[in-house]
């Protein structure tokens, strides 16, 4: 049979985010788990990932912080890659949308479609935030779905039906950057007529579908964007961040972030031919009709792959002497959840995936999280299940099997494979489990049922235990020491399956299985053979998992609900005496006159009563009160501050407040029976 040649790719992340576990279970892991078994059988795979660089969540995380966007992308493309490293990904090339290679890609693809007439041009009004003074992309504006009423849908897009709609459908829109309700305003955009592929990309996903067996939520996602009607996207946008549209009018506006993107995958492989100085490289893969296409990704990705992707490169082909590849299958999963809840970085749920590296090595979390892959539905995340995988998987049923049969070679013979000397029914009984595991759990990972696949890697392990507990060579040594060594033979054979079956899994931990064995992974048909010869030598064995004690998950658990520094924060409050805090006066006062500062909007001259003194302050509450609301109100003032002027006007004290949740000031109040003047303490 002539060699499988595959390319792989697993969804480009957004630079401006470390991955957390969500992320590393939807489009990672699994993408893993299904390179290496591939490479496993032999057969020839690329892997391609790397970071989507453009679109607006980069330029809104740089106007944060105040610094250009590539500051944002250089620090979490590293970050990213890092954790990516440390997590065992095995990618050929981790690229960047950012490089030239990926602009000249997409621009390509662009100007194709431009010269030969696809793209249509319409002016359309599109939502402008006036007070920020930009055009809104699609999701910083938020509103009411047209579909089905959900209330926090996308200006094009409901996340919670998937239906897609015209911007202007959108029911009581909304900027999510001032606030404001946007304007409609007039642009130009170049669109892709999605709607003309509809029944070519109906007939390929249905082709495609029986003959390779696409997942079930997949096809739905796609009949439900087929139900509504393909319709015409706008692949220009009002950006300055992105690659430029290479069409005369349009110097000022970026290729579409997603129209791009999915371009990535192309563009990181011919980063790859660079790297590898064999400049045909990408093509061999993307553009051979005996290579097939895979694309990991998670739910919400969807419609960019099994849609707008193929029709791309469908529009590519008609134009096209070179002909492009389409994606295969697109085993798409569903949400990772953590301890019941969406992951949230500003609540302070869930945990990134290189904090998580720093406490915990990898293997332990990629088996967890492959046990548990939300291929069907959404799962969760849970310490105490991590804990329990850890100590009463990995660490009972599989380390223990592999410490008490090395104890048993290593202290009766010689630390060498024993002979099999005779085979009874149990060891041929073994020695078939060995045969079949890997064809079944190979089976199951060509299919993508990774979660399945991963059960039965362990069950392998259990059977060993089994296989162990049933032949008693702790009895056997004593009387038949024949048929102990047959046992423990059996067991080394049946290690060394389990490291090669595992290995998708646990790369670190099998690397260190075949090391202990002395010996190299096999292809995957292999795998279940009598792989170590008689008499061979073995190394010593090492510790492969440590147990997790229950503290540690606690201190986990604890830091739930914690937003991500405040902890820190806390531990570097600075503490004061009690003399220090003393020698701040408070007292209370009663406003007695209120009137705005001009030019400032946030400034408010207040005339305040304290006993028999009056005073001015200068407090920043005009945002939260109008000046009349605060007459009359009794409050607490710093009394001994130094006098400061604010905007020209001197302000001798200061007013204490609160901030509520919606970033309204509450200025604190006290009973009118306290009489102005009075010390609060
Ligand atoms: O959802 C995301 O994180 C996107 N950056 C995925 C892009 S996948 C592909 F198009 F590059
Ligand atoms: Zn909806």
């Amino acid at each position: 049979m002539a060699q499988e040649k595959i390319i792989v790719t697993s969804a480009l992340p957004y630079a401006n985010a470390n991955s957390h576990l969500g992320h590393l279970s939807g489009a990672y892991l699994p993408g893993d788990i299904y390179v290496r078994y591939k490479r496993l059988t032999g057969a020839d795979v690329k892997y391609i990932c790397g970071s989507d660089e453009h679109g607006v969540p980069i330029t809104i995380s740089a106007d944060k912080e105040n610094v250009k966007p590539k500051v944002i992308i250089d620090r979490y493309h590293n970050a990213i890659k890092e954790t990516f490293e440390k997590f065992g990904m095995s990618f050929d090339i981790y690229s960047r949308t950012s490089l030239p290679i990926h602009h000249e890609t997409a621009k390509e693809f662009l100007k194709c479609f431009y010269d030969n007439g696809l793209l249509k041009e319409k002016k359309s009004r599109q939502y402008y935030d006036e007070k920020a003074n930009m055009f809104l992309p699609d999701r910083y504006v938020e509103g009411t779905c047209p579909n089905c009423g959900f209330e926090e849908a996308r200006s094009d897009e409901c996340e919670n039906c998937g239906a897609l709609y015209d911007p202007s459908e959108l029911k009581k829109p909304k900027s999510k950057i001032t606030g404001e309700t946007p304007i409609l305003k007039e642009t130009s955009h170049l669109y892709f007529p999605l709607g003309k592929f509809q029944e070519r990309l109906e007939k390929y996903i249905d082709q495609m579908n029986l003959k390779y067996g696409w997942k079930e939520n997949v096809l739905q996602y796609c009949k439900s964007w087929f139900n509504n009607g393909l319709k015409d996207r706008a692949i220009t946008r009002d950006l300055d961040w992105g690659v430029p549209v290479p069409v005369e009018g349009y110097e000022n506006k970026v290729i579409y972030v997603w129209f791009e993107a999915v371009l990535g995958y192309i563009s990181a492989t011919k980063a790859l031919s660079e790297k590898n100085n064999d400049p045909d490289l990408w093509k061999r893969y993307w553009q051979d009709v005996n290579t097939k296409y895979v694309a990991f990704i998670g739910k919400d990705n969807v419609v960019f792959h099994t849609i707008i992707f193929p029709a791309i490169l469908m529009a590519w082909n008609d134009f096209n002497e070179t002909k492009y590849l389409l994606p295969q299958n697109v085993p798409a999963n569903e949400f990772l959840n953590f301890e019941g809840k969406k992951f949230s970085k500003s609540r302070g749920w869930g945990i990134s995936g290189i904090d998580f590296l720093k406490l915990f090595p990898a293997d332990p979390l990629r088996y967890t999280l492959a046990a548990n892959l939300p291929e069907n539905k959404d799962t969760d995340f849970y310490w105490k299940e991590f804990q329990s995988r850890n100590n009463n998987e990995l660490a009972d049923i599989l380390g223990n099997f592999i410490n008490r049969t090395f104890i048993f070679a290593h202290k009766h013979f010689e630390g060498k494979v024993p002979v099999q000397a005779r085979l009874e029914e149990i060891d041929n009984e073994q020695l078939k489990a060995l045969e079949e595991y890997p064809v079944k759990i190979g089976n199951l990972l060509d299919r993508f049922k990774i979660k399945d696949a991963v059960l039965e890697m362990m069950n392998l392990a259990r059977a060993g235990n089994k296989y162990f507990n049933d032949a008693q060579p702790w009895i056997t040594i004593k009387n038949d020491k024949d048929q102990c060594g047959t046992t423990i033979n059996i067991c080394l054979q049946t290690i060394f399956t389990l490291a090669e079956v595992f290995e998708p899994v646990i790369p670190f931990t099998s690397k260190k299985i075949f090391n202990m064995l002395n010996a190299e992974k096999v292809r995957w048909k292999y795998a279940g053979e009598v792989n170590l010869p008689d008499g061979h030598e073995l190394n010593k064995a090492e510790i492969l998992f440590s147990k997790i004690e229950d503290d540690i998950i606690e201190q986990q658990m604890n830091k739930l609900g914690v937003p991500e520094g405040e902890e820190e924060k806390k531990e570097e409050i600075e503490t004061i005496s009690y003399e220090d805090f003393m020698k701040v006066q408070l007292k209370t006062a009663e406003i007695i006159e209120a009137e705005n500062i001009p030019k400032s909007n946030k400034l408010l001259k207040l005339q305040v009563q304290i006993g028999n003194e009056k005073r001015q302050v200068v407090a920043g509450i005009a945002k939260s009160y109008k000046p009349d609301e605060l007459v009359g109100k009794r409050i607490v003032i710093v009394f001994n501050l130094k006098p400061a002027k604010l905007f020209g006007v001197e302000s001798q004290g200061m007013i204490l407040a609160v901030e509520d949740e919606t970033g309204n000031l509450n200025v604190l109040e006290v009973p009118k029976n306290v009489k102005t003047g009075t010390s609060v303490k």
